[in-house]
């Protein structure tokens, strides 16, 4: 804290543990080495959000994930038992990508390069010409390679390792409780945006944690709105830290007025700006003036909520200078024509504010490759920001 009294004051909605107050060194969003190790000892020890179940909603319903972290292309398939799987997408013969397009419905996957069969469940069916093979080759031994798979609240994770030492639900731990009471079955896709930017993955990642950048950024499309007289720096109004992961609520601006159409629209249904409010899964520490809460999944994936509404993002490394990131934008199912009025807005007022984001990220990433700055200056609003480096580094340290 500096030497000014601060305006305004962030709860902290669990104990925080003393992560220091120094600068976060610049090396670990330009280095190919740290990259390198963060593949290795994060991406594929965690699990990691690929999709929601109502994407594959019946069986044979398939979907393809490429992850380039994890150098691997990843089906998820929904099985004629209705269970969700995870395979790499390799044929066990020689090699080959077995699934093409990048979703269908199938209940057998046949290799386009030998013919050889296997079902959605991932065991080998059929071996071309089986007659030609020494005796030793089986069938039941030959089966799709597995990733783990798990779902929590209809969203499906997978785990590079087959067996992973922790299970999905104590992995999330208290993050996931503290949404469990959101109403995600109740709400429906509206919109998907993507961008593959220049930039390490956590850059653009910690874009997205704090909303003291609402000042400048977003001063087009949402001016005001995250800060105000009460708290002119947007402070987030609290903080909680859940093991790896972390939930930070951002305040609304009791002053803000939306433009006309969002006022217009917020009668009629939720809509990103315009509704304020209790809601399940929602505002836990239960601030005054609250806006929303960004609730982050270590190591990638976000799930932000509101009343009425949430939004997910993926931040998926490429390398340790390209991030694909994809957003979904989801809002209670519309019963109304008023509704879908309000779904509309959302969408396109969060366009505005991504692409705004995203207007600082790539030469944000050239200045810090220029080597002119060794360390970032973090106020106690960036808390999030020294939270995940201090688990990046936890995870790395791990043997
Ligand atoms: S590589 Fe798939 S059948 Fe030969
Ligand atoms: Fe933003």
């Amino acid at each position: 804290m500096g030497a000014q009294e601060p305006v305004f004051k962030m709860k902290e909605g669990t104990d925080i543990p003393d992560m220091g107050n120094a600068p976060l060194p610049v090396e670990p969003y330009i280095s190919a080495e740290f990259f390198e190790r963060e593949r290795e000892k994060i991406f594929k020890r965690a699990w990691l959000e690929v999709a929601r179940e109502e994407d594959i909603p019946n069986p044979g319903d398939y979907l393809v994930q490429d992850i380039e972290v994890l150098k691997a292309s990843v089906i998820i398939v929904r099985g004629q038992d209705n269970r969700v799987r995870a395979f790499h997408n390799i044929c066990t013969h020689r090699g080959n990508k077995i699934a093409l397009k990048e979703c269908g419905n199938a209940k057998h996957f046949t290799c386009g390069f030998h013919g050889w069969v296997f079902g959605n469940d991932g065991e080998l069916k059929m071996i071309t010409g089986k007659e030609y093979f020494p005796d030793y080759v089986d069938e039941n031994k030959l089966g799709l390679r597995s990733l783990a798979c798990d779902t929590w609240k209809g969203f499906i994770f997978v785990h590079h390792n087959p067996n992973p030492p922790q299970g999905l639900r104590e992995f999330l731990g208290a993050m996931a409780d503290q949404l469990d009471a959101f109403p995600h079955d109740q709400c429906q896709r509206i919109a998907r945006y993507s961008a593959t930017p220049r930039v390490n993955w956590k850059v653009v990642l910690d874009a997205f944690q704090e909303a003291y950048h609402a000042i400048m950024v977003h001063r087009i499309s949402l001016p005001n709105s995250a800060s105000g007289a009460g708290n002119p720096a947007a402070m987030p109004t609290s903080v909680r830290l859940h093991g790896p992961h972390r939930s930070i609520s951002a305040w609304a601006n009791p002053g803000y007025l939306p433009p006309e159409t969002g006022m217009i629209v917020g009668k009629y249904g939720p809509s990103f700006a315009t509704q304020k409010g209790q809601f399940p899964g929602t505002n836990p520490s239960d601030d005054d003036n609250w806006w929303f809460d960004i609730n982050v999944f270590f190591p990638n994936f976000f799930c932000d909520v509101g009343p009425g509404w949430y939004f997910t993002y993926n931040f998926w490394p490429v390398d340790v200078n390209h991030t694909r990131w994809t957003m979904d934008i989801y809002q209670l199912k519309a019963e109304h024509a008023g509704a879908l009025l309000a779904q509309e807005h959302t969408k396109v007022l969060l366009r505005d504010a991504v692409l705004e984001d995203f207007g600082t990220l790539e030469d944000t990433q050239a200045m810090m490759e220029s080597g002119a700055l060794d360390v970032l200056t973090i106020s106690d609003g960036e808390i999030a920001l020294r939270h995940q480096m201090n688990v990046v580094h936890q995870w790395l340290a791990r043997p």
